[in-house]
């Protein structure tokens, strides 16, 4: 069978060419399509930035305008699906929730099961655009004890997330033009990011010709992991403890050294940027301003300053090439947003959906793709037999 490759985790291995999205982890450089992630977080909208995405480039004015009306269009969930939410536990997590949900997106439109049908691919593309951030707020709103708001077709993607997250149906919803900005743009960072884990396994999973709802619901899946998506979660929990326990950032970054009980520095390290995460530099100005005007918890930001002041100049951190990343300062914001913890993850899931889309349908038309089935180096035992029993 030919020699294999020993590569765990893939650090040195391209399962795929692409055309989506560019890194230069030493270098600290991110576009997508070709453009700079600083241009398109500053000039773009997370809609936009999507188009961008899944078709290739940016869109005229009337094609941004026809993509943001079939959203619209497209965002009621079947009632049934509604039910769905009824089953799970009222503490349940939202992102086993969120991709419970879109798997079952693919009982509801059967046709959608073969994934080289280009027009039920077009379909599937705008479906899961237009519902995940619905199914996203309802996981939240079930979560909480509140009704379920049907969504506002007079309002876009984002502005319709947040009502549904935040809104109560007795009363209308106030649009804070800040947090649409600031959301809009964390969705524009997250859009993509080449072959991450989740992406990964979107295309593993699709390269079975699985069709694209049972893909991006195992992309979910990965996302939710601590060492993925899951990170900035994690971050929270990490200053809270700091915080509750009194314990100076000194000390607990003595623990993070000294690798007790596993401990790390939740939201520090990359695999590819090695000199600094782009995203955190644009999402760090954010905080600062994000904060500053809703008022969020100063004493947490503190402490995240500290951290990163403190890691950026110790020899264990500069040694390993450890930066902060997107993940480091996204919690604070979302949560002076009015965000719960377990929300943070699923903003993740909504921003990397485009992109999830995009690495899907870039995988199916894709003349190389062939079936993902790594090898393995066997170590376990030889053969023996069943004993005469
Ligand atoms: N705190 C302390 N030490 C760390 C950290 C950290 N956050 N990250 C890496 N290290 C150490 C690690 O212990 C190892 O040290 P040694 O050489 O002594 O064994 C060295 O740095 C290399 O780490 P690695 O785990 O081999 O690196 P990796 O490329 O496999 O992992 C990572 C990358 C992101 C999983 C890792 O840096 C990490 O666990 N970071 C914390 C979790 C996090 O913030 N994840 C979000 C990633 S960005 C967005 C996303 O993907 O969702």
């Amino acid at each position: 069978t030919g020699a294999v490759t020993f590569d765990p985790g893939f650090m040195n291995t391209a399962a795929t060419t692409s055309a989506i999205t560019f890194i230069d982890g030493d270098e600290g450089i991110l576009r997508y399509r070709g453009y700079p992630i600083e241009q398109l977080a500053q000039h773009s909208s997370f809609l936009e930035v999507s188009y961008l995405l899944i078709y290739g480039n940016l869109p005229t004015g009337a094609e941004l305008e026809a993509f943001d009306q079939k959203i619209r269009r497209h965002t009621l969930l079947h009632e049934e699906l509604k039910s769905f939410f009824a089953g799970f536990p009222r503490d349940a997590h939202p992102m086993p929730v969120l991709s419970s949900a879109v798997s079952a997106l693919s009982t509801f439109y059967q046709d959608s099961l073969d994934p080289f049908n280009e027009e039920q691919v077009e379909l599937s593309t705008i479906r899961l655009m237009a519902k995940l951030p619905v199914i996203a707020a309802y996981a939240h709103k079930k979560s909480i004890g509140q009704a379920l708001l049907y969504p506002d077709n007079s309002m876009n993607l984002v502005e319709n997330f947040l009502r549904l997250s935040f809104g109560l149906p007795a009363e209308p919803y106030e649009l804070d033009p800040l947090v649409v900005k600031a959301l809009d743009t964390l969705l524009i960072l997250h859009a993509d990011h080449e072959q991450n884990c989740s992406t990964s396994t979107v295309r593993l999973v699709g390269s079975a010709n699985a069709n694209m709802f049972a893909s991006v619901s195992a992309g979910i899946n990965a996302l939710f992991g601590p060492l993925h998506g899951g990170a900035n979660e994690a971050v929270l929990n990490m200053l809270r403890r700091i915080q509750a326990d009194g314990i100076k950032p000194e000390d607990f970054m003595e623990k993070v050294k000294n690798k007790e009980d596993g401990v790390r520095l939740m939201g520090f390290g990359h695999r590819v940027y090695k000199n600094y995460d782009p995203r955190a530099k644009i999402i760090k100005a954010t905080a600062h301003e994000i904060l500053g005007k809703l008022g969020g918890n100063d004493e947490l930001l503190e402490i995240a300053m500290r951290l990163e002041e403190k890691a950026l100049a110790d020899e264990y951190f500069i040694q390993r090439k450890l930066y902060p990343n997107v993940d480091f300062y996204t919690g604070l914001i979302y949560k002076a947003m009015g965000f719960p913890e377990k929300m943070f993850t699923v903003l993740f899931a909504i921003g990397r959906l485009p992109g999830w889309i995009a690495q899907w349908r870039e995988m199916i038309k894709d003349p190389q793709t062939k079936i993902g089935r790594p090898r393995q180096l066997y170590v376990g035992e030889e053969k023996r037999d069943y004993p005469a029993r």
